[in-house]
Parts: C-alpha cells; sequence; structure tokens
C-alpha cells in the first residue's frame, strides 16, 4: 500500500485581515515542533486579502507551511469584476486552492461544473486544488450520501488529468458536520472516504486512487482529530473553526506526537 503523506489544511474562510492573519501564523509557528512539518503537508488558506503578507512571512521567516487560497476564478484574467484568478494566486505562490467548498456550492452558485472548470485552471498553473464533496443532511437522512459525493466527485473532477497524484487532494465534508459542532463519527467519514477512494479508481486506476490524499473535514478538533487520522482513508483534515486558535490548530496540526 502506498504511505500517503498527511495533509492538514485550514480554512480561515472570511475571517482574519491581514494583520490578523500575520498574527495568527505567527504563532501558529511558535507553537509548532519542528516534528510536526516532518512528513506532513500544512496549508494555511487565509482571506485574498492576507495572501500577500502571509507569502512574505513564511518566505522571510522560512516557515514550511503551504499557502492556500479559498476559491479562485477559472479564467486567467478578463472583465470579471471581483474575482481573482489561479495565475494571479500563482504569483503569489499560493500551493493549494480549495475549489467547491459547499459553502461557494450552497451560497454562491458554484455548480460541478464550475468547480470542474476551477480545477481545471487551478491545474494549468501547476497549482494543487482541494476538491470538496459532501451530501446535506437531508441527503444523508435519505440515504443518498454516497451517491451525492460520487455524483459531485464524477461532475467536479469530469475530464480533468491526474498525472502526480500527490497534486490532488479531495475533501470530504458533510454539511451537516461544518461549523455544527457535530463531527461524523470516524466510522462514517472512512466509509465516504473509502467510496470516494472507490470511485477514483473507476475514473482513473488503482495506483492514481491509492495515491490520491483524502481528508475530512466537518468540526475537526484537536479532540477528534487522532480517531479520524486513524481510519485507512482518511489521510488528513481540512479545518474551519479550529484553524482560527493557533493552539487548536497547533494541537491538530501535532496529532502525531
Ligand atoms: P469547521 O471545522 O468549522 O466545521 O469547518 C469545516 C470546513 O468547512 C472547512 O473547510
Amino acid at each position: 500500500m502506498t504511505e500517503r503523506r498527511p495533509i492538514i489544511a485550514g480554512n480561515w474562510k472570511m475571517h482574519k485581515d491581514h494583520l490578523e492573519a500575520i498574527q495568527l501564523v505567527q504563532r501558529l509557528a511558535y507553537h509548532l515542533d519542528e516534528s510536526d512539518y516532518e512528513g506532513q503537508d500544512i496549508v494555511v488558506a487565509p482571506p485574498f486579502v492576507a495572501l500577500r503578507s502571509i507569502q512574505t512571512l513564511i518566505d522571510s521567516d522560512r516557515l514550511p507551511l503551504a499557502l492556500g487560497a479559498q476559491n479562485c476564478h477559472w479564467e486567467a484574467e478578463g472583465a470579471f469584476t471581483g474575482e481573482v484568478s489561479a495565475a494571479m494566486l500563482a504569483r503569489l505562490d499560493v500551493a493549494y486552492v480549495i475549489c467547491g467548498h459547499s459553502e461557494r456550492r450552497a451560497l454562491f452558485g458554484e455548480t460541478d461544473e464550475i468547480v470542474n472548470r476551477k480545477v481545471k485552471a487551478v491545474q494549468k498553473q501547476h497549482l494543487r486544488p482541494i476538491v470538496c464533496v459532501g451530501e446535506t443532511l437531508e441527503e444523508r437522512q435519505a440515504g443518498r450520501a454516497e451517491e451525492v459525493v460520487v455524483g459531485q466527485l464524477r461532475g467536479s473532477l469530469a475530464g480533468v488529468k491526474v498525472v502526480d497524484p500527490e497534486e490532488l487532494v479531495l475533501a470530504y465534508e458533510p454539511v451537516w458536520a461544518i461549523g455544527t459542532g457535530e463531527t461524523a463519527t470516524k466510522e462514517d467519514a472512512q466509509e465516504l472516504c473509502a467510496a470516494i477512494r472507490a470511485e477514483l479508481a473507476e475514473l482513473y486506476d488503482d495506483a492514481t486512487a491509492e495515491a490520491v490524499r483524502i481528508q475530512y473535514g466537518g468540526s475537526v478538533k484537536p479532540g477528534n482529530i487522532r480517531e479520524l487520522m486513524g481510519e485507512p482513508d482518511i489521510d488528513g483534515a481540512l479545518v474551519g473553526g479550529a484553524s482560527l486558535n493557533s493552539d487548536d490548530f497547533a494541537l491538530i496540526v501535532g496529532w502525531r506526537r
């Protein structure tokens, strides 16, 4: 079996201005142990306006953190008032771009087709998409969780080539577990992550499916990270609320200690 490199990412959503962002990353760096960085990717995804400040901080302090963005437009440039392109993010040393987060799908009308275009735009810039999928509570209660997640996966990855499986990250984020304090049980999270991996084998091949990393997201906290990471198909976490607190995020990142 392939050893997959764990990947823990903090999605700050619309929190922290650029000054608060600097403070948060400085505190985080202070709390992290050198061993936390080894063999593991740690990503921070602040709002667009803080990317430049954090890029500079990472650079000047040589922090082994990767920079992530929460969204992008699918075109490289053009008359798209208010949008930011993957090409622009690449210029800021952004390494990962979250695509199709459930909040973007639910609040900003992002369809699988739009997510798909974004994923391709991100890849074109040699950045790594973190592609989010997840069912609502209604869909879960109707017994449709797997069908919904697999459908989103197929739509979001249609025509997407995977040359290096390390460069594609999936995030299973059940909508009902986001920001609610209600984490999926490790069994439920594992079941859906395994279903995602099985679908990746259908879409690509076994070797690709084995190597692609799948994160779980939804009320991940210091108290539940270890058991989630213990599941065979969970390779990381996409953390919202708890990534805004440097102590909590450091404990999550330090799950192996
Ligand atoms: P919470 O960790 O706040 O539940 O958010 C999860 C999330 O949406 C990460 O992208």
